[in-house]
Parts: C-alpha cells; sequence; structure tokens
C-alpha cells in the first residue's frame, strides 16, 4: 500500500544551493525533503563548491550533484532541460546576493540560472546574506522584482550573522523552508503513485526510407501523462515519433516502433501502479523490412504483414498487473466495440472515443466514454487537456475502490 500521509510524496524537487556560508543547512533541507518523500536533484553553482563539497550533497540525495551546464556527464544522465521539465518544485538555498541579481536580470549564464529561466515549475529562495547587503535597495529591489514574477521568497530571518554582525539575512532553517513547501504543495490524488503511458503512434518500417504509420497525434496521451503528473503521480511517458513538448514533471522514452514500445514499457512497468495505453500502436507491421530501398517494378507490390504485439494486453496479463487503462478509437457501435475490447484485454477502464466525424485525431478536443465492468462516464467535448484531468480523476477514485475492496 502506498504512503500518502507524507506531504511530499512523488514531488520532484530541484535543490539550487549559490554561494555562502549557509550552504552547510543546505544537505540536511536535502535530507529532510526527502524525509517527507520527495525526490530531490541538487545543482551547485560553482562558488558554492567552495563552502560545501558536492560529495556531501550527492550523499544525501542519493544522486549525482549536477555543477556545470555543459558537463557531458552529467548532460547525458539528465540533460538541463530535460532537469528543468523534471521539476516540479526549485528550491535554492542559500540564494546570495549575487544569484538574485543575475535571476532578477534573467541571465543564463551558468547551469542553475539556465535551469531556473527553462522551468515551468514553481521557484523558492531562501536568501542568505550580510545584513547591510540585504539592506541595500538594489538587493530589495531585485527581490520585488523576483517577487513580480511569482518567485517566493522565504526569509531571511534575523539572528547572528557569520560575519559576527546582528540583523536580518541570516538563511531560514531548513525545517521553516520544508514548512512552506508543504503548506503549499498539497498531496494529489495519485501522490506515490507511479504511472506508464503510452503515446502516439508508432512507425513500422518498411524499408530505410518507408514506414506504415498513422494520424495519431500523440496530444491525447501527452495530455494523460501531464494531469497525472498535475495529481501528483510519478509519470514515465513512452512516446512513439510526435512533435509534442513533454509535460512538465513526466519522464520521456521515445520510441519508433510497437516492438520497441513493448520493450520500453516491459522494462518499466515492475514499480507502476498504473498503466495507461493511449498510444495509437500499429496493428500490422512489416514480416522483414527491407534492408535496401525498394524499388518499383511497374508491377502490383505485396507487402506482407504480421500482427505487432499488444502491449495493454500484455501489461493486463501480467502476474500482478497495475492498475490498467485501454482507449478505443471506433467509428461505430463505439459502447459494445469498448466493452468487448475491457473483458478481451482483462482492462480496470477503456476510454472510448468515436473518430472519423472530425473529432479524435488530429484535432484539441475530444469527448470520451469511460467504461468500467460496472460503471459508465460520459465525458462531453472539451479540450484534450480537460478531458484528461476529468479522466485522471475517474482513475484515481476507481483506483482507491479497488484498492479499498482489496483485503
Ligand atoms: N494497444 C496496444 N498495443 C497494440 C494495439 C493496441 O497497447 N498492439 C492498445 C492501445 O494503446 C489502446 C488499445 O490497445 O489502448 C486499443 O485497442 P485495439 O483493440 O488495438 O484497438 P484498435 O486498434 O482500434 O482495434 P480494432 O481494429 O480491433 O478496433
Amino acid at each position: 500500500m502506498v504512503d500518502r500521509s507524507t506531504g511530499l510524496a512523488g514531488r520532484r524537487i530541484v535543490v539550487g544551493i549559490s554561494g555562502g556560508i549557509a550552504a552547510y543547512k543546505s544537505p540536511e533541507l536535502v535530507r529532510r525533503l526527502r524525509e517527507h518523500g520527495a525526490e530531490v536533484r541538487v545543482v551547485m553553482t560553482e562558488s558554492a563548491t567552495a563552502f560545501i563539497s558536492p560529495l556531501t550533497l550527492q550523499a544525501v540525495s542519493g544522486h549525482r550533484v549536477h555543477r556545470q551546464l555543459l558537463d557531458e556527464q552529467a548532460e547525458a544522465a539528465m540533460g538541463h532541460i530535460e532537469l528543468a521539465r523534471w521539476a516540479d518544485q526549485v528550491v535554492i538555498a542559500p540564494a546570495s546576493a549575487g544569484l538574485i541579481a543575475r535571476l532578477a536580470a534573467g541571465l543564463a549564464d551558468d547551469l542553475l540560472t539556465t535551469l531556473v529561466l527553462a522551468t515551468e515549475a514553481r521557484i523558492w529562495l531562501a536568501p542568505a546574506m550580510n545584513r547591510v547587503m540585504w539592506a541595500n535597495p538594489a538587493v530589495a529591489d531585485n527581490c520585488r522584482r523576483l517577487a513580480s514574477r511569482e518567485v517566493t521568497l522565504l526569509g531571511p530571518a534575523s539572528g547572528s550573522q557569520a560575519c559576527g554582525e546582528e540583523g536580518p539575512g541570516r538563511m531560514i532553517e531548513p525545517d521553516r523552508i520544508v514548512k512552506a513547501l508543504l503548506d503549499v504543495v498539497r498531496p494529489g490524488p495519485l501522490t506515490g503513485r507511479r504511472f506508464l503511458v503510452t503515446a502516439g503512434p508508432t512507425f513500422e518500417d518498411l524499408d530505410p526510407v518507408r514506414f506504415i504509420g498513422n494520424r495519431s497525434s500523440g496530444r491525447m496521451g501527452f495530455a494523460v501523462a501531464g494531469a497525472l503528473a498535475d495529481a501528483g503521480a510519478s509519470v514515465c511517458l513512452v512516446a512513439g515519433p510526435v512533435q509534442l513538448d513533454t509535460p512538465p514533471g513526466v519522464e520521456r522514452v521515445d520510441v519508433r516502433s510497437a516492438g520497441e514500445m513493448l520493450e520500453a514499457v516491459l522494462a518499466r512497468i515492475d514499480p507502476c501502479h498504473g498503466f495507461v495505453a493511449v498510444a495509437a500502436v500499429a496493428d500490422y507491421r512489416p514480416v522483414e523490412p527491407a534492408r535496401h530501398k525498394i524499388k518499383k517494378s511497374g508491377q502490383p507490390l505485396t507487402l506482407s504483414l504480421e500482427p505487432c504485439p499488444d502491449i495493454l494486453a500484455t501489461v493486463a496479463a501480467l502476474p500482478e498487473p497495475p492498475f490498467v487503462v485501454g482507449f478505443a478509437a471506433e467509428t461505430h457501435d463505439l459502447e459494445s466495440y469498448a466493452r468487448g475490447k475491457l473483458e478481451r484485454k482483462r482492462l480496470d477502464l477503456i476510454a472510448a472515443n468515436r473518430v472519423g466525424d472530425g473529432s479524435g485525431f488530429e484535432c484539441e478536443h475530444n469527448a470520451l466514454e469511460v467504461y468500467s465492468r460496472d460503471c459508465h462516464w460520459s465525458l462531453q467535448p472539451q479540450s484534450k487537456t480537460t478531458l484528461a484531468h476529468a479522466l485522471v480523476e475517474i482513475i484515481a477514485q476507481q483506483m482507491q475502490q479497488r484498492e479499498e475492496s482489496t483485503p
């Protein structure tokens, strides 16, 4: 059973550390965030490393510390844009006067400032500096500019300072930072749950230049992944070839064919509580793609195709399947086909939409009929984003019901 009592469970937090004596408190902050269930990655500025060792932060966060924009190894593990998307909160503690000035100016001259510009996550700053610096109108100005951009300032506190002076400028204690986050970041209905989502079409290669594809844009699957993340879930999105931005807080794996999609799903399904198959997976693929470009001969061409693996049915047939949600696109007899798939593939829910009359594929709006074995929900035509949130509410409610009824 998932422990949902911890308010930051499943939250993805980047802790940024800039140069200042208060950096000695940052490992404690990381530890506390993790105790509350958050996943934490640490980004340090160059001057921060003069105050505290990256190794300490690596040990307390359980992950390699990100330090440089152009660090090949770190970029290969998780690039800075990926990290910016991964985060749902960025907490910079301590935030030095210099860093605050660079953020206020919108500079992107190191990894931390670039990440702040590139993220859609909420940003929190815990300033720390000498009291006279804190009182300087230039600093006050910069803080006002940041606050007007919805950056939240925490502190500073008053008290004795490292420089021997007394007054405001101390970084607030890690406990107070965590409390501020807990007050705002409410756990969602799916906090602490892991989901795997498939989206987009698959392309099945005929030869090195041609493939069998379909018109799925991937938008519905991406919207579902985003809505699951908004509900607090950790989400991995296995995406076929699409031109879409990854929703904030979602981890993405790109694949091309049904075979690759199945492999990516099976490699990640194990710790998942839910699987939502939105991808329009090809039903058939060439038995053997040609190694060289197929040349025209003027004669009819017969292609030999074999069925693709059914990813959804494979997951639902696992010995301990997660909560499984399928999609169905139908031109007619929507309910009977959808219910048939629900039974045949042993799904918990199926979301069916009508296609072929200008709705469904390649458009922003959609409507869904959602069926479980004994319930039916009708979701009226609306944007795919709103629709995805409505579907995720049903998923969360049904998962909870299933959990409560399982001894
Ligand atoms: N699906 C899958 N793997 C496949 C085919 C489909 O995971 N190889 C999933 C889709 O992601 C979707 C659901 O199964 O969730 C669609 O079911 P399916 O029976 O394949 O629908 P259609 O392709 O529309 O089938 P039919 O032609 O029988 O209507």
